[in-house]
């Protein structure tokens, strides 16, 4: 065997996030055979006292209820993989006792001293990453001379501005080495995120369109259509730019930007998003607006003076030879009227239009990211008919429609599974997280003092109208009487 015994190890184990994503996509790793029976072990770590079968049987209230009946032999084997141990997050005590479970887990397994593997996933609030942080350092590092690791999984907030996450970039630097952190934004994990660089780097069709010359704009858009049920503590202390711009909506923009790395490699990937971060220019304050929708501050958790926007569309210019001029819109609310994440190229206007009768509709690359899987391209043809008269229409990639036999994998289950592997192409690297924080800290920072106000919108509606003016007035042209509808079988 090329390495040796594989420990998990969820720290926050009773925790919302280990519940609704770690445990499940550990699960799917395991029955689709990526996690072997006689190697891997599960451990669950957190303040509750608990022994392995409530554990086991808490992961099973949740999961049970969403595996179907033949997948419950399954379910039990995985469940029997699961330990738990519980302590605190700052003890030395707990934390000795976890590297005594793991330790003896990997001696019952044979495991060769410098070949085990230690995967610790951070389900937990980032006020206590330095000190777990630090724990693990202390008492639950393996041997790694023989090809074995130990890495952290890690996931936003990081920080909550361009100080404070820098202060926690430089705690775990100087604990882990950058090549043991992997720091999750869960929108690099989505299929279609994951498409965008064979869409962009392997197609003739893209190449010479891709650029200043041809497309007047970019919308990167995320729409919920529910608050923030239940997370309103969290969210105010946040607010949208933090919860999914500056993190999910900004990594789309840099692979949708970006130049051609040289390589593959984790590492060139990663430089080209650096560069083009970089050139973004400071966000303008006319060229943002945000919303709060009414009803955000009934939530007892949510302060009564809450500045807080739910809501925020940004304008960003990228000041390099290919976007020069062209505005990438980034706009995401929650409580609105649907539930989508898109990205929108809309092209220029055909020049010299000899079809003049009707304004043409422009054309738009469309790639729907959730859900409903899809690419399409928005295009005039002819009406078909006798006369000669025109209409929008579209060439159609539904995922649902032409990969019919396959699932497609949740973002957490191919993220923790790069993780194993040591891959970290999809994962964010300490400086990409810094521009990222240069870019929205004035922004943040003058809504946090108060200088910038949200304005009010109703719950289901498509959010404050001035962020369609802003839209309109940074050049976006919408087609009118025409709706793509993701298609279904017949
Ligand atoms: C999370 C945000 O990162 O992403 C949530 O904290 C948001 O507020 C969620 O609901 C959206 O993820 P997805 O995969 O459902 O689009």
């Amino acid at each position: 065997r090329e390495a040796g015994c594989l420990s998990i190890i969820v720290l926050g184990a009773s925790g919302d996030l280990a519940k609704k994503k770690t445990f499940p996509a550990l699960f799917h790793l395991f029955q689709q055979g990526f996690l072997q029976e006689n190697d891997v072990h599960i451990f669950g770590y957190a303040r509750t006292k608990l022994s392995d079968d409530d554990l086991r049987e808490r992961i099973h209230g949740y999961l049970g209820k969403v595996v179907s009946t033949e997948n419950a032999e399954v379910l039990s084997k995985f469940l029997q993989l699961i330990k738990y141990v519980s302590g605190s997050y700052d003890s030395d005590k707990g934390f000795q006792l976890l590297d005594m479970q793991v330790s003896e887990h990997e001696t019952s397994k044979n495991s060769q001293p410098g070949t085990s593997r230690r995967l610790f996933y951070l389900a937990l609030p980032p006020s206590v990453y330095p000190s777990v942080c630090e724990m693990i350092r202390r008492h639950c590092m393996n041997q790694s001379d023989l090809g074995g690791w130990t890495r952290i999984v890690v996931e936003k907030p990081f920080g909550k501005d361009l100080e404070s996450a820098e202060d926690l970039s430089a705690q775990l630097g100087e604990l882990f080495d950058e090549k043991q952190l992997y720091r999750i934004d869960h929108y690099l994990g989505k299929e279609l995120v994951q498409n965008l660089l064979v869409l962009r780097f392997a197609n003739r069709f893209f190449m010479p369109l891709w650029n200043r010359d041809n497309i007047d704009n970019i919308q990167i858009v995320f729409r919920e259509d529910f608050g923030t049920e239940g997370r309103g503590g969290y969210f105010d202390e946040y607010g949208i730019i933090r919860d999914i711009i500056q993190n999910h909506l900004l990594q789309v923009l840099c692979l949708v930007a970006m130049e051609k790395p040289v390589s593959l490699k984790p590492e060139h990937i990663r430089d080209e998003k650096v560069k083009v971060l970089q050139s973004v220019l400071p966000i303008k304050p006319e060229e943002v607006v945000l919303g709060q929708y009414e009803g955000y501050k009934d939530d007892p958790t949510v302060s009564d003076s809450s500045n807080t926007p739910t809501f925020a569309t940004a304008v960003l210019r990228i000041h390099n030879e290919r976007w020069e001029g062209v505005p990438f819109i980034l706009k995401a609310g929650k409580a609105l009227n649907s539930r989508k994440a898109e990205i929108r190229v809309q092209f220029k206007d055909v020049p010299g239009d000899i079809f003049k009768s009707k304004k043409q509709g422009r054309n738009e690359f469309v790639i729907r990211l959730q859900p409903s899987e899809a690419m399409y391209m928005k295009l005039t043809v002819k009406k078909p008919g006798l006369q000669m008269s025109t209409i929008q229409s579209e060439l159609d990639l539904s995922y649902g429609l032409r990969y019919q036999d396959v699932k497609i994998p949740e973002a957490y289950e191919r993220l923790i599974l790069d993780t194993i592997r040591g891959d970290q192409q999809h994962f964010v690297r300490r400086d990409e997280l810094r521009v990222a924080w240069e870019i929205f800290t004035p922004l943040l920072h003058s809504i946090d003092e108060g200088q910038v106000k949200p304005i009010s919108y109703k719950p289901g509606s498509r959010g404050p109208a001035e962020a369609d003016e802003l839209l309109a007035k940074a050049g976006y042209v919408q087609t009118h009487g025409y709706i793509w509808i993701p298609p279904t079988l017949a």
